[in-house]
C-alpha cells in the first residue's frame, strides 16, 4: 500500500537510527529485568537472607516436584513491578501527552536508577519491594513512552522494523540477565546484589540516550510547538522536503486538540475497535505462558530435573533463542504482514505446549527427574514455542496498540495495552507457581486451551496494519473490517 503522507524519499541517516537504538534501551531495561528476577529468586544467598521459608523448603528431600517454590510472598518479590508499572503507565501517559516524550523516557531511565540502588543494598525485606517498585514506575514510564516513539518516529515502509527494535532489545535484557545470574550465582553471598545493581546499566544507557534523540515530531506538533515538531520531522526523515507529511500531521494535530479528556474518548467510535485490540492482544500474550518460561526457567529446569547450574544454562539457551528469533520478526512484519505472523505463531505454540504437557504428565512423577533424553526433548520444544513467540506475540503485542489509535487517543489508549501486560504479567508472576503446585504440567494444557482463542481473535477480530498510515488507520482499515464498521453506524 502507498501513503500520500510519508513519500519513500527519506534518508536513514547515522542520527536516524542512533535515535532508534537509543531509544530502544527502554526495552533493555524492561528485559533485563522480565529476565533477572527468575533468577535471584532461586539463589539460596537471596533466600537464605529473604525468603528463608523457602530456604527450607527447597532443601527437605524428595519434596514435590511442582510445589517446592510456591511461596505468595516470593512471587510478590517478582509481581510487585508488574502491579507498581500497572499503575505507573497511567501517569506516564499524561506525561506523555502534556510533556512529551523524550521527557517521560528521561524520567523512566531516573526511575529505573533508584530502584536498581536500592535492590542491590537491601538488607530487609522492605527495601528489597521497595526496589522492585520504583523499578515497576521506571517499566511503566518506558514502557508506555518508547513503543509509541518508535512508531512515530519511523518511516512507513519500516514502521513494523522500527517498533520491533524495543522487543529486541527487550530480548537481549532477557539473555543479558540470564547470562549475568549464571556468572553471579556463584558469587557467595552477594551475587543477587551484582544481579540487581546491574539493571543501572541499561538505564544509564537510556539516559544518555535522551541527550541525543530528538521528541517525535507528532508530540512536538500537538503541543503547539509547531517549528520543532518541523525541524525534528526533517532530522528524522533525513530530508529537508518534508512538507506535505508535515502538513498531515498538524491536521491530525489540530484534531486532537480539540479533544480534551482523551481517556474518555477511548469509549468512543474511532478509539474502541483499538482499544478492544490492544487490551485482547496484551491479555493474550501473557496467556501464551511466555512468562511462566521467562520468569522462572530456572526453577522449571529445576523441577524437570536439571542441577542448578544445568537450570542456568538451559534458561540461557532459551534466552538466545529469544533474540535470534525477534530478527526475524524485523525482517518480516512489513512484508509478510502482522495477521500471517500471528496465525503462524498459534499453530507451532500449540504443537510445544502439548508436547511438553505430554511429555511432562506421562514421564515426570512428583519426585525423581526425566531421563537425559526426555528432558532434552522438553528443552527443545521450549525454544521451538519461545521462537515462535518472539516472531509474533511479543513484538507485535507492542507494536499493534502503538499503530493503530488516533492521534487524539493514541497515549491514552496504549496506556491500557502496557496496564493490561503489567497486570496479567502479575497475575502470571504470582500465580503460576501455585497454578504448577496444583495443576502440575497439566498446565500446558492450560495455556494451549489459550492458544486455539487467540488464533480465533486473529481471525474474526484483528485486521491488518501493515503499510497503512497512522493517520488514516480509520478510514483505511477500522471502517472496512466486518466486524468494526458497526462502531461507526451512526456516523
Ligand atoms: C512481553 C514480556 C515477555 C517478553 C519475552 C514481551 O513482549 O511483554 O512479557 O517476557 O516479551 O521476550
Amino acid at each position: 500500500m502507498t501513503t500520500s503522507i510519508q513519500a519513500p524519499n527519506h534518508k536513514i541517516t547515522v542520527y536516524v537510527v542512533s535515535c532508534w537504538i537509543f531509544a530502544a534501551f527502554g526495552g533493555l531495561m524492561f528485559g533485563y529485568d522480565i529476565g533477572i528476577s527468575g533468577g535471584v529468586s532461586g539463589m539460596d544467598d537471596f533466600l537464605i537472607k529473604f525468603f528463608p521459608n523457602v530456604y527450607k523448603r527447597k532443601l527437605i528431600a524428595k519434596e514435590n516436584n511442582y510445589c517446592k517454590y510456591d511461596d505468595q510472598l516470593l512471587q510478590l518479590f517478582t509481581s510487585s513491578l508488574y502491579l507498581s508499572a500497572l499503575v505507573a503507565s497511567f501517569f506516564a501517559s499524561k506525561a506523555c501527552s502534556a510533556l512529551g516524550r523524550r521527557p517521560t523516557i528521561f524520567m523512566a531511565s531516573i526511575f529505573f536508577i533508584a530502584g536498581a540502588i536500592l535492590s542491590a543494598a537491601s538488607e530487609y525485606r522492605w527495601m528489597l519491594i521497595l526496589g522492585r517498585i520504583l523499578f515497576g514506575v521506571g517499566v511503566g514510564f518506558g514502557n508506555e513512552t518508547v513503543p509509541l516513539f518508535l512508531t512515530e518516529v519511523a518511516p512507513i515502509q519500516l514502521r513494523g522494523a522500527v517498533n520491533i527494535m524495543f522487543q529486541l532489545f527487550v530480548t537481549i535484557g532477557i539473555f543479558i540477565a540470564n547470562l549475568v545470574n549464571y556468572g553471579t550465582s556463584t558469587m557467595h553471598p552477594h551475587g543477587w546484589r551484582v544481579s540487581l545493581g546491574l539493571a543501572a546499566v541499561p538505564a544509564v544507557l537510556l539516559l544518555i540516550g535522551c541527550f541525543v534523540i530528538t521528541d517525535t515530531p507528532a508530540s512536538l506538533i500537538e503541543r503547539g510547538k509547531d517549528e520543532q515538531g518541523k525541524a525534528a520531522l526533517k532530522k528524522v526523515r533525513g530530508v529537508d522536503d518534508v512538507e506535505a507529511e508535515y502538513k498531515e500531521l498538524v491536521a491530525a494535530c489540530e484534531q486532537a486538540k480539540e479533544i480534551k479528556h482523551s481517556f474518555r474518548n477511548l469509549m468512543k467510535g474511532a478509539s474502541i475497535p483499538p482499544l478492544v485490540i490492544a487490551i485482547l492482544i496484551q491479555i493474550f500474550q501473557q496467556f501464551t505462558g511466555i512468562n511462566a518460561i521467562m520468569f522462572y526457567a530456572p526453577v522449571l529446569f529445576q523441577t524437570m530435573g536439571f542441577k542448578s547450574d544445568g537450570a542456568l544454562l538451559s534458561s540461557v539457551i532459551t534466552g538466545l533463542v529469544n533474540v535470534g528469533s525477534t530478527f526475524v520478526s524485523i525482517f518480516a512484519v512489513d512484508k509478510v504482514g502482522r495477521k500471517k505472523l500471528l496465525l503462524q505463531a498459534c499453530c507451532q505454540m500449540l504443537i510445544s505446549h502439548l508436547a511438553i504437557g505430554i511429555i511432562l504428565t506421562t514421564s515426570l512423577r512428583e519426585t525423581g527427574s526425566l531421563n537425559k533424553t526426555l528432558a532434552t526433548v522438553v528443552v527443545v520444544f521450549v525454544c521451538t514455542f519461545v521462537m515462535a513467540f518472539a516472531w509474533s506475540w511479543g513484538p507485535l503485542g507492542w507494536l499493534i496498540p502503538s499503530e493503530t489509535f488516533p492521534m487524539e487517543t493514541r497515549t491514552a489508549g496504549f496506556a491500557f495495552a502496557v496496564s493490561t501486560n503489567m497486570l496479567f504479567t502479575s497475575v502470571i508472576a504470582q500465580a503460576f507457581l501455585t497454578m504448577l503446585c496444583h495443576m502440575q504440567a497439566y498446565i500446558f494444557f492450560f495455556f494451549s486451551g489459550w492458544i486455539v482463542l487467540m488464533g480465533v481473535f486473529v481471525i474474526v477480530l484483528l485486521p491488518e496494519t501493515k503499510g497503512v498510515p497512522i493517520e488514516s488507520m480509520v478510514d483505511t482499515v477500522w471502517k472496512k473490517h466486518p466486524v468494526w464498521k458497526k462502531c461507526f453506524k451512526n456516523e
